[in-house]
């Protein structure tokens, strides 16, 4: 079955960003010129996913203005005869079908993607975390999606992090580093450093089949006291139904300060309007 159905989890508080992120939701936030959720829409309509939920919480209107019709707005742009404007202003209201459901607490990811459980509706279906900004020219979900097709098995996204850093993610136990796609032997949601399986983290791309919101239904709350993805597709893994891949472009993590600052200075080097002005901040030679 192709997928078509995506989730995109953003109801977090946003809290390293404060206080920009007091009245603005975290993933409005510009990266360059497009809010870092408009990355994340483009990336799954690049990977053929037609159908999106956007999973919210409570004072995130503004997200969904973002991707609404703006008509006031577009007339304007029209009768100052600025097409490009206008071009981009319509783009971002027909990149995808997109659905919102509001999660009202913060129980957790595999909470948040229990609350898409009506829009999946029994369907395999794509996840993507827009904190985790994989290059805009790549179509790695694409390629996800086609060995989920290919080998009838759900997929998760892995990088391989600094040792130091495993701590802060889910890890993989994979059987042979060589063998791709991975197999995954088991997932463990944040491990102390020495008990990481593997420095190979799991990176905010996952294609899924519907059998997992099941699992996420029974689970008990698990690391930091949340009902985590990554418990439910342990479960998978072992039984030896799921699959990693590894990714290997670039990738900055839009969800603090630094990977922010770094994802809006290589995205805007590459934006002919705007090389000569980053060359320039950097000392770099333009591009
Ligand atoms: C989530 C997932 C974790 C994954 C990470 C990637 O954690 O639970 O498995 O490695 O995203 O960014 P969070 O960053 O929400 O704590």
């Amino acid at each position: 079955m192709p997928i078509r159905k995506g989730v995109i989890p953003a109801a977090g508080l946003g809290t390293r960003f404060l206080p920009a992120s007091k009245a603005v939701p975290k993933v409005l936030l510009p990266i360059v010129d497009r809010p870092v959720i408009q990355y994340a829409v483009e990336e799954m309509a690049r990977a053929g996913i037609t159908q999106i939920c956007i999973v919210l919480s409570h004072g995130q209107g503004a997200i969904s203005d973002h991707f609404a019709p703006a008509p006031e707005l577009e007339a304007v742009l029209e009768k100052a005869g600025k097409t490009e404007l206008l071009e981009e202003v319509r783009r971002t209201e027909t990149l995808a079908d997109i659905f919102y459901v509001q999660q009202h607490r913060p129980l957790g990811l595999g909470h948040a993607v229990v609350c898409a459980a009506d829009f999946i509706d029994d369907e395999p279906f794509a996840v993507l975390l827009p904190d985790e900004l994989f290059d805009p020219k790549d179509n790695f979900l694409g390629e996800m999606v086609e060995t989920f097709e290919v080998e009838g098995a759900s997929v998760v996204a892995g990088l391989e992090v600094p040792h130091e850093e495993i701590c802060r993610y889910g890890a993989m136990a994979i059987e042979d580093l060589e063998v791709e796609p991975l197999r995954i032997l088991s997932l463990v949601e944040k491990p102390p450093l020495d008990e990481a399986p593997s420095d190979i983290a799991i990176v905010g791309r996952y294609v899924l089949e519907p059998a997992v919101l099941a699992l996420l239904a029974k689970l008990p709350p698990g690391a930091l006291g949340e009902i985590q993805l990554t418990d439910a597709l342990d479960i998978l893994a072992r039984e030896g139904r799921l699959l990693g891949k590894l990714y290997r472009g670039r990738r900055w993590d839009a969800g603090n300060k630094q990977g922010f600052l770094r994802a809006n200075f290589d995205l805007a080097a590459e934006r002919p309007d705007l090389a000569a002005t980053v060359a320039d901040l950097l000392g770099r030679p333009v591009a």
